[in-house]
């Protein structure tokens, strides 16, 4: 049993006293990333931590020289770093924003802390850095007034879920299905039969505007999304045998989203490879891997489920598709259209080689894709608390009701 002083935000200093059985490392210091400083060393950090591994194969995050990349879009936001006091080696990190967030069980919306790229150098593992991060966040999002925090991880990320939901007390919120097609697997030609249209950016808020109250969870700030330059555009498909009244009229306030044809979809494009880049490495010798490399045509991706090229061993980068939505009975084929069309987008996006998009398991345009071919998934899981600042336990839908099975997935968390 031993102190690790913990400073958070703004020179506020407290001391969490942690039990640990190791005697290497005694004192950690958290505080606020230093961009001038820290820069190099957190993104060396990053590359040493794996985000995803199987069977010998590796994936890594390559933030492109700039760790504040992933929260930079929320006006709200802080990275934290755990630092050694004894030789100032950084050995850990977490990434932290506070956004308003919309649910369909209360009228009004709650304050969320989202929890992202928590990281710990893998030689400093299990000695309660993390833990220490993650209340040091915590703390954070409390005296931003944030009502809950939540975190993203994969199904298969043991030590994070027993981080989360034993150690931290998070209660599940939503299981969620990632579908992954990598570009060169992109083969259809585009359906002659549908047409495919660009929206004017307030055309697509308004659109989107309509259909969130729909969802058990979306972001408040739509508009702010949709106006990002890593928003590359919003689509909507439907068969051209039908009209679409007023999607030509690019007035801010038409209510073109009333008149829609008796079947559409859209989706929204971001392009995450301008934020941070994915690498996979295995941990076996070179000349290994070059022989396999050169003699096997193909790897399983194994996080991923889905077949890897040796290009893939570069830091590449892919579209995040957003905002998937559409009604009518022939939404699966419509909404089919748009995926073959961002892969298409993708091609001539540079270092991209794949389109990813997130679904809620209960997501009705789900079945669409467990039926198609050549698109893989991992199950995400997401986890939320109550923050002290929340609601008294009779208003706390959230984590009372418990699940949101269809939810609107922000791209910046992606
Ligand atoms: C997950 C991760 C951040 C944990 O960091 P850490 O500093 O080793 O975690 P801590 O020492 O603070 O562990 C706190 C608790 O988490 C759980 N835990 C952490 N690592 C674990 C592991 N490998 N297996 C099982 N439980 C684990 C334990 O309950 C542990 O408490 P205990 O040691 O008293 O049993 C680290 O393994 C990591 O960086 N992984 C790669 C990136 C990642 O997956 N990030 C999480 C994304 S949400």
């Amino acid at each position: 049993m031993y102190f690790i002083s913990a400073r958070a935000q703004f020179n506020n200093f407290v001391s969490v006293q942690l039990s640990m059985d190791d005697n290497i490392e005694r004192i950690v210091l958290i505080r606020e990333f230093d961009e001038a400083r820290d820069n190099e060393v957190v993104e060396k950090l990053e590359k040493n931590c794996e985000i995803g591994s199987k069977k010998g194969i590796s994936i890594y995050s390559n933030m492109m020289g700039d760790p504040l990349g992933r929260i930079r879009l929320y006006p709200v936001h802080i990275m934290l770093v755990a630092e050694l006091l004894k030789n100032g080696e950084i050995v850990g990190v977490v990434r932290g924003c506070i956004k308003l967030v919309g649910t369909c069980s209360q009228s009004a919306h709650v304050k969320m802390g989202c929890i992202l790229g928590l990281r710990v150098s893998p030689r400093h593992r299990r000695k309660g850095i993390a833990l220490l991060l993650v209340k040091s966040i915590e703390e954070w999002m409390m005296r931003n007034e944030a009502q809950y925090t939540c975190v993203a991880t994969d199904q298969n990320n043991f030590a994070s879920i027993k981080l989360f939901n034993e150690k931290c007390n998070y209660v599940k919120l939503s299981s969620l299905v990632i579908y992954v097609l990598p570009v060169r697997f992109q083969a259809k030609d585009l359906s002659h039969d549908i047409h495919i249209e660009k929206l004017h950016v307030e055309q697509a808020i308004s659109l989107y505007k309509n259909r969130l109250r729909g969802k058990d969870m979306h972001p408040m700030d739509i508009d702010a999304i949709l106006k990002e330059n890593l928003s590359l555009g919003t689509w909507v498909s439907y068969f051209k045998e039908e009209q679409w009244i007023g999607l030509d009229n690019r007035e801010k306030g038409d209510d073109f989203g009333r008149r829609t044809p008796s079947s559409w979809a859209v989706i929204s494009v971001w392009n995450t490879s301008e934020v941070y880049k994915l690498q996979i490495r295995r941990p076996y010798p070179f000349q290994f891997l070059h022989a396999t490399l050169s003699h096997a045509k193909e790897f399983m991706f194994p996080c991923l489920k889905i077949p890897i090229l040796a290009s893939f061993h570069k830091p590449f980068g892919f579209l995040f598709l957003y905002g998937l939505d559409g009604q009518g009975e022939r939404l699966g084929k419509l909404i089919m259209a748009l995926w073959n069309f961002a892969s298409r987008v993708a091609e001539n996006v540079k270092d991209c080689k794949m389109i990813m998009t997130e679904l809620g398991v209960n997501d009705p345009l789900k079945e669409y894709f467990s039926n198609a071919s050549s698109k893989s998934f991992i199950d995400d899981l997401w986890y939320l608390k109550k923050l002290k600042n929340g609601p008294t336990e009779d208003e706390d839908e959230l984590t009372m009701t418990g699940f949101a099975e269809n939810v609107f997935v922000d791209p910046r968390d992606f």
